[in-house]
């Protein structure tokens, strides 16, 4: 995907103070004039319902994980939490490192193995790992009709 001057550190798990300093903010960043991360800083955002989504507890009892599992905007860690706590590998990634802050701290306080870390969903190939099962809840939508083939893309 071309224009897209990311400078992640997906390696380090952290990202940059500024992150619109660090990565081309993305068309809901853009609307709103705000990163993602500030969606996290004053209570729960509104589509965190502390619990999975019905949906992939749902999927989940219906075998629709397997193998290695990642969660892309994964924000408070709840659907790879759930997903994790099945005995399934899952990494959760999130722009929001305020998200993943939250995330880990679930993890450890219910003491379910699974790993959370900063990465741009448009830049999924500097992870270096393959997954067998991606789950998106919620992301895809944010993006516009000029980011959603380049975010498919990266997925495959
Ligand atoms: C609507 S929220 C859904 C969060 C979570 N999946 C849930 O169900 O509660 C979208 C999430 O995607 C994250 N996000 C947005 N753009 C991203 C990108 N380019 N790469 C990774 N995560 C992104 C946001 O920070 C936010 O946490």
């Amino acid at each position: 995907m071309s224009g897209r001057e990311t400078i992640l550190s997906e390696q380090s798990g952290t990202l940059a103070d500024n992150p619109f300093s660090s990565r081309h903010p993305t068309s809901h960043e853009r609307l709103t004039g705000l990163p993602w991360d500030a969606s996290y800083h004053n209570g729960p955002a509104p589509w965190d319902i502390g619990q999975p989504q019905p949906a992939i507890v749902r999927l989940a009892s219906e075998g629709g994980f397997h193998g290695a599992v990642l969660d892309a905007g994964c924000g408070t860690g709840e659907n790879a939490l759930h997903v994790a706590s099945l005995g399934l590998s899952v990494l959760g990634v999130d722009v929001a490192e305020t998200a993943l802050a939250i995330a880990r701290a679930k993890a450890d306080d219910r003491g379910i193995e699974v790993e959370f870390a900063a990465a741009d969903a448009f830049r999924l190939e500097r992870l270096r790992r393959r997954f067998e099962t991606v789950l998106d809840c919620g992301l895809f939508h944010t993006f516009d009709r000029d980011e959603r083939p380049g975010y498919v893309a990266r997925r495959r």
